[in-house]
């Protein structure tokens, strides 16, 4: 029998050739035992390299049954159910769809199996596609690490800085993931070639994705995009300048990069080596460990970090207006604190931040300061009226003024905005009153602040999408009589001007005008 059976398959060799059918049987099994063996039930990363030496995780948890592919992907702590997937003769291919601003969003990934993990395309909607790598982990690895305890509360020492609103650039408006040492260094040169620095602004601060790795002591170490920290500092300050830097009270930053968690001594020592001298400090991550109620504690434990380097670090906090932080953000030595979700390039989102701030203004006082995010004056998706609204309006709440647009390509009606010096002098001024809201009518209201000489700061505001006339009477602002007015958008002495004071306002415009007894 077994003879003849061997002779059999001999002579069907014969009939087929040699290499042909080597290929032909490896294809079938290769098939078979793929179909057969690879599951991609589990949990993967995919690393994708954001291109300065760093790595974006998402995770997916994956179930597999036959060619169809179900579960969910992880990216911090959103979690996303996969909406059609399948999986066949070693391609995968699933969606995820997620509203954002508004709009429903399609992400598709597309995978090929390579030697047991996944070489993998992403493609956001109008973002060119990055790839990575998916491998096998363990669920663990996209939990948070545990909650390390809390310092029991106490006040920190005020530490002496910030007397006026902090005034600077900041790189996340306009650059986002694209900061790197040449634009820092370039703002630090045009803050001093235009005259900036001559009108108060002198932080220069890197926001989020300047970090590396931790090294083998736990020390932070910036990434490719900023080679020596120490010697940008040094050329920040050579120009008469500060220079500001940004991390999480959490394990990952808002960018996903390297946060603080559990080395806020070690980094607070670490910007203070490197000659660093304000902190903006984002709680993002730190939500998925702590409670907002924890806010306090998790503050307090950089704010004495950074009184303990003996370095004079600006402490700026940015949780986004989360539990009441006007009521204790000094008590954390805290500088000034965000009060509001992230700014964009908008009227509507301006406009939506700027004019909800007047009940929690008369938290504000030399030391610390509200903080409705940064300026995006001359970024572009503005009018110059509603640039000039932003200017004016910032500037009656005592905001701190940090430019977020590229300083190196400034048009002349963006530098008269950003460095009209008597609008900074109301931002800047002394008493450090809280500007009050006096009037509404419609779409168009009266803001109010006292400023140290005895006058008053007065904007009238046009919400609306028509020219509209606004009227002050001065029994509103508690005076009366003649009052000097003078024009600080004009640059205009308006002479003494009994009663009250109209003006016509553009659409979503500003007149802002001093009155003087
Ligand atoms: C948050 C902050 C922003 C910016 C980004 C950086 O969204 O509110 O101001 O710092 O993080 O990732």
């Amino acid at each position: 029998m077994k003879l003849i059976e061997h002779r059999r398959i001999r002579s069907e060799r014969r009939l087929i050739p040699y290499p042909i059918l080597l290929a032909f049987c490896s294809l079938l099994f290769g098939a078979i035992s793929l179909a057969a063996q690879t599951d991609l039930t589990g949990f993967w990363v995919l690393r994708v390299p954001t291109g300065d030496g760093n790595y974006r995780e998402t995770f997916f948890d994956l179930k597999q049954a036959g060619e169809k592919i179900t579960g969910r992907i992880l990216f911090g702590p959103r979690e996303l159910p996969i909406s059609e997937g399948t999986f066949s003769n070693g391609k995968l291919h699933f969606v995820v769809t997620f509203r954002f601003d508004n709009q429903e969003r399609t992400v598709n990934y597309d995978g090929t199996m390579e030697g047991g993990k996944i070489s993998m395309t992403r493609v956001f909607p109008g973002r060119p596609p990055s790839s990575g790598i998916a491998e096998r982990t363990t669920p663990d690895a996209a939990l948070p690490p545990p909650r390390l305890p809390l310092p029991a509360l106490h006040d920190v020492a005020d530490n002496g800085l910030a007397r006026t609103p902090p005034m600077g650039w900041n790189s996340w408006n306009k650059f986002a993931g694209k900061v790197d040492d040449a634009a820092v260094r370039g703002m630090a040169d045009t803050m001093v070639a235009t005259g900036m620095k001559d009108v108060g602004y002198n932080y220069i601060n890197i926001d989020d994705t300047w970090q590396g790795p931790r090294d083998a002591q736990g020390n932070i170490t910036p990434n490719r995009k900023f080679p020596d920290m120490k010697a940008l500092a040094d050329y920040v300050h050579s120009k008469g300048l500060k220079i500001g830097i940004y991390s999480s009270p959490g394990p990952k930053t808002c960018a996903g990069y390297e946060g603080s968690y559990g080395h806020e001594q070690q980094d607070a020592n670490t910007y203070a080596a490197w000659g660093f001298d304000y902190l903006k400090y984002d709680w993002c991550s730190a939500g998925d460990i702590y409670k907002d109620e924890d806010m306090q504690a998790v503050y307090q434990k950089m704010g004495d970090a950074l009184l303990k380097t003996g370095r004079p670090i600006v402490f700026s906090l940015c949780q986004y207006g989360l539990a009441e932080v006007w009521k204790w953000g000094p008590k954390v030595g805290g500088n000034l604190w965000r009060t509001t979700g992230d700014i964009s390039d908008h009227w509507k989102s301006m406009e939506n931040i700027g004019f909800k701030q007047f009940n929690i203004a008369p938290f504000i006082g030399p030391g610390h300061w509200n903080d409705p995010d940064m300026l995006e004056i001359g970024n572009g998706g503005m009018s110059g009226d509603e640039y000039r609204t932003h200017m004016a309006l910032w500037s009656l709440l005592a905001a701190p003024l940090l430019a977020g647009n590229d300083l190196r390509a400034m048009s002349d009606e963006t530098k008269s905005i950003l460095m009209n010096t008597e609008i900074i002098a109301i931002d800047q001024d002394p008493l450090a009153k809280p500007a009050k809201k006096i009037s509404e009518r419609g779409p168009t209201l009266v803001v109010a602040r006292p400023l140290n000489d005895n006058s008053m700061a007065v904007g009238l505001f046009n919400r609306g999408e028509a020219a509209a006339t606004v009227t002050v009477p001065w029994s509103d602002l508690g005076l009366r009589g003649k009052l000097k007015v003078r024009d600080l958008w004009a640059h205009q002495d308006k002479g003494a001007i009994a009663d009250q004071f109209s003006a016509t306002v553009p659409a979503h415009g500003v007149v802002l005008i001093t009155v003087k007894p």
